[in-house]
């Protein structure tokens, strides 16, 4: 009774009800006079080369796969549109913000871990990308639907999605590897927190919030600064899913996040974000207790309430999953003026990283492919000095001059102070700065005292201790609870208790270090 029939379960039956057979051809336009058989000598011989409608096929169905996501392999995404419903003229000059502008928009949600086949309602955080075809061209915010990551240091990276990943020789999903980074990593506490509370489960794409994570800069027209954070929450309200349910669907309907978006669309329900931010001066910046580019920590609401600035409503379902959906490339480094990084190192190193993939995932050429094509928005003319490249399949230019400067008219800056980056000021000693203790612990406490209610509390320990149990080292369960006993004793004794577990045995030194804070 888990599965309900929806459009999906229509839609070859709708493209039937529209469609009439055309004649079949060849890649290359070629009609077809047959494709069930190929072309032999006599009934039972050899193929021939000659046959070339059947080798074009097998060579592109030999080639129909690119590589998936390194990370957030398993994804689903729709169409649709922002609204600027506010006024930010006096923080920011981007055009997207204008009130009343509407711009189009795609967005893909994703899990983490898994490859691309892999179920929807595992416990991990959700991406949640979001890219606007913009009259100043591609405006991509790379969030998650948590609003801090469990790093501060980009250098960690590669080697926490490694221990999330599968064990280089049993090809499994390791607790071992899971839990070892984090009793490696206090500073991956917050995250953790939030991931084993009942939103590490959302209850498919619809009802949950997304942010933008990062601290970014915005920039008016007068060429001021402030710092904000953007967080995008669902009008469907929170719901998530009960960690017994999420595991029968794991097995039973793995794509339920994918087909409750695209049911959802095709219904004509369309799910809708209010958008918002967090202005914080650069002046409050510095007064903070904790590093505003530190992507482990929360602004307070309290201090720094959210303010409305539009509207995301999803209302178009993608025609053709791997041209508009899987092809997709969104990179936290396209930014209209307007919007700019700040130093967050973990923001400083995916701004290389994402188009660096890009590069390899799809191709050179990846921004010619219509999804991430600037020149969707028609406002949009891309004028540059980059050429060719395999799959060049755009005009190239045409007939530009291709170095700059030049005397030839070729693209030049018409309105340099409106699209200058801000200057920033920045100055310090270049040296790997470790900050791996810096207060791992005083977001974490709030979190677990306030923010999470009694219930919601059991209900992390629970799930913790539930993935935690599967850990076969002791020594790193130990270490583990060490940590969340540094967040709060009651957190650290209820946890040992549940797993059974003598927390007075010596542990390894990482994690037993009382933090400072
Ligand atoms: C996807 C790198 C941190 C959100 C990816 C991809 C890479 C990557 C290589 C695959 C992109 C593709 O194939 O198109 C990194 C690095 C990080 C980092 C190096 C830190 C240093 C984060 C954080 C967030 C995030 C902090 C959220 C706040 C996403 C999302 C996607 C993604 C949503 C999927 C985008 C899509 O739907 O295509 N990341 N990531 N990542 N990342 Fe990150």
């Amino acid at each position: 009774d888990l599965k309900e029939p929806g459009p999906s379960d229509n839609q070859l039956f709708d493209f039937k009800k529209s469609h009439k057979p055309e004649q079949l051809t060849t890649g290359y336009g070629r009609p077809l006079g047959e494709r069930s058989t190929v072309m032999t000598v006599g009934p039972r011989g050899p193929i021939l080369l000659s046959d070339f409608p059947y080798i074009e096929d097998v060579q592109r169905f030999d080639r129909e796969r690119i590589p998936e996501r390194v990370v957030h392999a398993k994804g689903g995404g729709a169409f649709g549109v922002f609204e600027a419903t506010d006024d930010l003229s006096d923080i920011c000059k981007a055009k997207v913000f204008k009130r009343g502008t509407k711009t189009r928009v795609l967005m893909r949600f994703s899990t983490v871990a898994g490859e691309s086949g892999s179920a929807d309602t595992v416990r991990d955080p959700r991406g949640f990308a979001i890219k606007m075809y913009t009259d100043e061209g591609i405006w991509d915010l790379v969030g998650n639907n948590t609003p801090i990551f469990f790093l501060r240091d980009p250098f960690l990276f590669q080697m926490f999605i490694h221990s999330q990943k599968r064990n280089p020789q049993t090809h499994l999903k390791d607790p071992n590897m899971v839990w070892d980074f984090f009793a490696n990593h206090p500073m991956a506490t917050h995250q953790f927190m939030f991931l084993y509370s009942e939103r590490g489960v959302p209850d498919g794409f619809r009802h949950m919030h997304g942010y933008g994570s990062h601290t970014f800069k915005m920039v008016n027209d007068r060429n001021e600064f402030v710092w904000v954070k953007f967080h995008m929450r669902t009008d469907q309200g929170i719901k998530n899913l009960d960690p017994t349910k999420a595991k029968i669907l794991a097995g039973e309907q793995p794509d339920y996040a994918l087909a409750d978006l695209y049911n959802a669309i095709a219904k004509k329900e369309y799910p809708s974000w209010t958008v918002y931010v967090q202005v914080v001066t650069h002046e409050q910046a510095k007064n903070l207790p904790f590093n505003p580019f530190d992507l482990t920590k929360v602004f307070s609401q309290k201090q720094f309430p959210l303010r409305r600035v539009g509207k995301i409503t999803l209302n178009e379902n993608a025609e053709n999953y791997f041209a508009q959906i899987e092809q997709a490339a969104f990179s936290p480094a396209h930014m209209p003026p307007g919007i700019e990084a700040s130093p967050d190192k973990m923001l400083q190193g995916r701004l290389f990283s994402y188009a660096d993939t890009h590069l390899h995932r799809v191709g050179t050429n990846h921004h010619l492919i219509p999804v991430n094509n600037p020149e969707t928005n028609k406002n949009v003319k891309v004028c540059m000095y980059q050429r060719d490249g395999a799959m060049q399949t755009g005009h190239n230019q045409g007939g530009a001059p291709n170095y700059y400067r030049n005397t030839f008219n070729g693209p030049d800056v018409t309105d340099r102070s409106r699209h200058l980056e801000h200057a920033t000021f920045e100055s310090g000693m270049a040296a790997r700065h470790e900050a791996s203790d810096d207060d791992n612990y005083s977001q974490p406490r709030v979190f677990y005292q306030k923010v999470l209610d009694e219930r919601g509390r059991a209900h992390m320990i629970d799930n913790i201790a539930e993935h935690l149990q599967q850990c076969t080292d002791q020594d790193i369960v130990r270490r583990s609870i060490a940590i969340f006993a540094n967040v709060d004793d009651d957190l650290g004794r209820r946890l040992a208790q549940k797993l059974n577990i003598d927390t007075s045995k010596k542990t390894s030194p990482t994690a037993t270090v009382r933090s400072k804070y």
